[in-house]
């Protein structure tokens, strides 16, 4: 398993690689802040979607190992999130906190930007053994509030675009199928052929 968070670890640091070497290349395009706010806001969601499919996988396929990278992908999504959130608080904003306040409360989508990366924030502190024991069993209902962080960027994402949805609704297409996944498994592959016979001959 070591060997497996070692290379996950590694392969997640990849598109923070290829930012820094686009900023260092000059490789970013016309708009470098846009398209540094675009790769982390995007690799932020996708962390974040991977690490809410995990379960799910676990559940149809069997496979254990994944879901034991679970925490190490859900804080990479934070941390793509704390980068998306500096390159806008810094490069667009230059940390000016009354501008940042005015554009958090007037623009629905920062508003729930700034909620999903607020959620993430406190999944991020609470992920840790101390958390786990303390907040017993109030820890997993906490952390089902990934779901809505989820949403949040997705709505976010939606609301920004002008033109072209095709991407913000893929990634809702794959948030809705991940929900779906998560309802009984009863309803979600049917019931067994024995039951539905038995229904049918009573
Ligand atoms: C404080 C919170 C946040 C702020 C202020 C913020 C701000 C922004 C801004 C200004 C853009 C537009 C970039 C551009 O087109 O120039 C953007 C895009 C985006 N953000 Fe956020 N964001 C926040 C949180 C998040 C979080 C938590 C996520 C994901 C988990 C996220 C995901 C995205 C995505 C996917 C895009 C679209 C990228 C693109 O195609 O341009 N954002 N955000």
């Amino acid at each position: 398993m070591t060997k497996w968070r070692i290379f996950v670890f590694l392969l997640s640091l990849a598109p923070l690689a290829a930012m820094v070497w686009g900023v260092l290349d000059d490789r970013l395009g016309a708009n470098p802040v846009e398209a540094l706010s675009h790769e982390s806001g995007t690799w932020a969601l996708r962390f974040l979607l991977v690490t809410l499919a995990l379960t799910p996988l676990r559940r149809f396929t069997g496979w254990r190992k994944p879901v034991l990278l679970r925490r190490m992908l859900g804080l990479f999504s934070f941390f793509y999130a704390c980068l998306h959130f500096l390159v806008w608080l810094w490069l667009d904003q230059a940390f000016a906190w009354g501008n940042m306040l005015a554009d958090i409360a007037r623009r629905p989508y920062v508003t729930v930007g700034f909620l999903s990366f607020l959620i993430l924030m406190i999944l991020a502190l609470t992920s840790n053994m101390f958390s786990m024991r303390r907040l017993g069993l109030r820890w997993k209902p906490l952390h089902r509030l990934a779901y809505l962080a989820a949403l949040f960027a997705i709505l976010h994402y939606i609301w920004l675009v002008k033109a072209d949805l095709l991407q913000p609704l893929i990634y809702l297409g794959i948030f809705v199928s991940l929900m779906l996944l998560r309802l009984p498994r009863k309803v979600v592959l049917g019931k067994p052929r024995r039951v539905v016979k038995k229904q049918l001959a009573a």
